[in-house]
């Protein structure tokens, strides 16, 4: 279709959006501060922390409503570098968890540590009487997400999962057109995630690369993508169950080094990545490996990474939706394929992340099309900011607007957080097992019909 009769049959959706209150920046920037500023104290000052929570929450003006008051991480450089970037060379530092509980008594705890270790910290945090905000995945099997349960009930304080992905326009825009009726009911969804071999691999290159620390890529990343399902078809999941294989990365590799840094391979490995062009990440991690001897730039051939790069998985819901789902990690390009089956009809969209050529229309895609009807197409516009702007959403909604209505229930806790781990746990055990794994017999959660 050539662009003239392309417009005229597609609609540009960005400026509804924006009105939205969800999606508003600007009523999101009218807030006031509050009278107190919330006392943030953070775990985990890498990429993210550093980052997401530290350095941008700081360039868009949340010193207003937050006050740093503690920052932890086992790895010294890594808070030094954070209190530069936050422009904070005075906030208390701490290689101890429970002392800056102690010392600092924040209001809320910022969990953004290796994945395997956020339980320990939200449980510390809620039993000292914290709420907790934490990065996803919320953690990384169910013995962990069973401790988080009981703590958050025994408690009476709230965990918040922080799922960027939802804040999103183009997949705010799906929940909508989902729950405005027009495809009828969702009957099945085919969901196929690519991740290219620039950020795909940068998973095996990282601490990602074994179970242990992130749970493989069906808990650290498919937690996103299952969350994502969990929210749009409006109910809980009954059943997984998968197949996965580790093909392409780790022992696959014909050459190998320790890292690529050090490594005899540099001029013909496709893989070879130099970081010493990358200022944030040799000030992040290379100048504070005397710390803890932790390499950014691993080799994704290392024999010993243990997560699978290629998985499918089937899910049925307990409102009898069923899911295919798939994930690659060494695709050419990025982004995904979306597509929900209805009674009335079906919704395609296929986002582009990153890919090597040349895009001739701007714009996120969806396609509707009726059942013996016609097919239209809405054009949704990303908007600044990470994640297609949905990360300066959800700062806003955590620190400045946390009394606006939310309307298409972008926030996140502990039972959403649980059921989009626990997927990932299902189709791990089922990989494992042969079998299909019940949700119900992970924890004491039992999954509901509908989340609506
Ligand atoms: N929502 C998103 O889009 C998104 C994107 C990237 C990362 N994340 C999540 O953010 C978290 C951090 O990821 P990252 O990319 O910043 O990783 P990272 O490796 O850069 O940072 C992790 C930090 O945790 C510290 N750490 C590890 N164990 C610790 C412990 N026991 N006590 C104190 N500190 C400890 C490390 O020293 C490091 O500084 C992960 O849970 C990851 O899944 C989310």
């Amino acid at each position: 279709m050539d662009r003239r009769k392309f417009l005229k049959t597609s609609g540009v959706v960005a400026g509804g959006l924006m009105a939205h209150p969800v999606f508003g920046f600007e009523a999101n920037d009218q807030a006031p501060p509050k009278s107190k500023k919330i006392r943030y104290a953070m775990v985990g000052c890498g990429h993210r922390g550093s980052g997401m929570w530290g350095k941008t929450l700081v360039d868009t003006g949340y010193k207003e409503y937050i006050d740093f008051v503690g920052l932890c991480d086992i790895n010294p450089g890594r808070i030094e570098y954070t209190k530069r970037v936050i422009n904070e060379p005075n906030c208390p530092a701490f290689s101890n968890f429970d002392e800056m509980l102690k010392k600092t008594k924040p209001d809320v705890v910022m969990v953004a540590t290796t994945d395997s270790t956020h339980d320990e910290f939200i449980i510390k945090a809620l039993d000292a009487g914290v709420d907790v905000i934490t990065e996803k995945p919320m953690t990384t099997d169910e013995d962990k997400c069973q401790a988080i349960l009981d703590a958050e009930k025994r408690s009476g304080k709230k965990v918040t999962v922080t799922f960027n992905y939802r804040y999103s326009p183009h997949r705010a825009k799906l929940y909508e057109l989902l729950r405005s009726g027009e495809i009828g009911d969702i009957t099945s969804v085919d969901f196929h995630w690519y991740l290219d071999t620039s950020h795909g691999a940068d998973y095996f290159r990282r601490w990602h690369g074994y179970k242990k620390y992130g749970g493989s890529l069906l808990v650290h990343k498919s937690t996103h993508h299952f969350d994502l399902l969990n929210w749009w078809i409006g109910s809980e999941p009954e059943e997984v169950f998968a197949y996965g294989a580790l093909e392409f990365y780790g022992k696959n590799g014909k050459m190998r080094g320790k890292n690529c840094r050090l490594c005899d391979h540099k001029t013909e490995c496709q893989f070879y990545r130099d970081i010493t062009k990358e200022p944030r990440l040799m000030a992040l991690y290379a100048e504070n490996e005397k710390y803890d001897g932790y390499f950014r730039d691993g080799c994704v051939f290392r024999e010993d990474i243990d997560i699978f790069d290629k998985m499918a998985v089937q899910i049925r819901y307990m409102n009898k939706v069923q899911v295919s789902y798939s994930l690659t990690a060494y695709s050419p390009y990025e982004g995904y394929r979306i597509a929900f089956n209805g009674t009335k009809g079906r919704i395609d969209a296929w986002i582009k992340e990153r890919q090597p050529w040349e895009e001739l229309e701007d714009g996120d895609v969806i396609r509707i099309t009726k059942n013996f009807g016609k097919s239209k197409i809405i054009r949704v516009m990303p908007q600044k900011g990470g994640h297609g702007g949905g990360d300066p959403i959800l700062h806003a909604h955590l620190f400045k607007n946390q009394d606006l209505p939310d309307t298409l229930k972008q926030g996140a806790g502990v039972r959403e957080g649980a059921m989009s781990i626990l997927m990932g746990v299902a189709a791990r055990k089922s990989i494992d097992s042969g079998k299909a794994i019940k949700i119900e017999s992970l924890t004491t959660l039992k999954p509901k019909v509908s989340t609506l």
